[in-house]
């Protein structure tokens, strides 16, 4: 039987309205919207691309969007003190600078400029190190919009092997840390990891966020396990084709028969990043404003 497809196009949707309703009762509490910052460095396309969906998404979601489109040689300087201008600003209750920069700045130094309160995308050590020992701060949204698809599906995941592929500070490091927390057995695989099929096929929810092409075969998987793709790498064109097709980091085909359940790419985990990022945003200004978050937006 072919597995279920995870519809997380769907998933995000609904989330999407729901953070846009808590967002116009923020309005009507706050006198004023939730706001979140986006900065731009350069002219990368596919950052481009997903910074003017932020946009879209975030108007849409009832909130203030501030965009900062820098030149490429903007001076690291000239950034952080944009960030510094960013995290003193009251309208703005998050801020998010797209990665990846240009390659004179120093990536680090800028995300550790941006006020915790603020890192909407929680990649400040400050919210890594939060999520490390538990206390509440901001998740990564990739991970978190994984795991909402997780526990939407399975819904206690207490006892369950759960391997990541993949220790990206975006993505595998905090996948593990909130399996972990959600009373999974943990494994982190990865470039180096020996026989990577035979760990697979210990999982019952795998999680692949490596960034290569459908490098997860279908016999690799345990029958009637859970799978979560995070990739979305584009294939070389074939003939007759202007671009090369999307495909994630599983071979979708070899999988379905054998999974009980997985994401698309695209329409899987993609669309929940954003509405995610909408939903710390939303967080973000409740805390900024002394107020609690409502209950069903944690
Ligand atoms: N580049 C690709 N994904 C992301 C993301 O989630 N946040 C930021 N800031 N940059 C990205």
């Amino acid at each position: 039987m072919a597995a279920e497809r995870i519809d997380g196009k769907a998933f995000a949707e609904k989330l999407r309205e729901r953070v846009g309703a808590q967002a116009a009762e923020f309005e009507a509490v706050a006198g004023r919207k939730a706001g979140l910052a986006v900065v731009l460095v350069g002219e990368d396309p596919a950052s481009q691309v997903y910074v003017r969906s932020k946009h879209k998404a975030t108007l849409a979601a009832h909130m203030e969007s501030f965009e900062h489109r820098l030149p490429a040689d903007t001076s690291q300087a000239d950034l952080l003190a944009l960030v510094e201008k960013l995290n003193t600003d009251n309208a703005v209750d998050g801020i998010l600078v797209q990665l990846p920069l240009p390659d004179h700045v120093d990536e680090q130094a800028v995300i550790a400029a941006i006020s915790p309160d603020k890192d909407v995308d929680g990649f400040h050590v400050t919210n890594a190190g939060r999520l490390a020992v538990g206390q509440s701060g901001f998740v990564p949204c990739t991970p978190l919009g994984c795991m909402m698809l997780l526990t939407d599906r399975l819904g206690d995941l207490s006892g369950m092997e759960a391997v990541v592929i993949g220790r990206s500070n975006i993505v595998g490091k905090p996948m593990a840390q909130l399996l972990l927390d959600a009373n999974a057995t943990v494994t982190i695989a990865h470039s180096r990891t020996r026989d990577l099929p035979g760990v697979v096929r210990r999982a019952d929810i795998v999680v692949a966020a490596v960034g290569r092409a459908e490098i997860v075969k279908g016999d690799w998987l345990k029958p009637n396990a859970t799978v979560i793709d995070v990739g979305i790498n584009r294939l070389a064109p074939v003939e007759g084709e202007a671009k090369g097709r999307l495909v994630g980091d599983v071979d979708f085909a070899g999988a379905e028969g054998v999974a009980a359940a997985i994401t698309p790419v695209p329409g899987g985990v993609g669309p929940m990043t954003i509405a995610v990022l909408l939903r710390n945003t939303l967080v973000a200004a409740y805390r900024n404003a002394g107020m609690d978050p409502p209950e069903n937006s944690l």
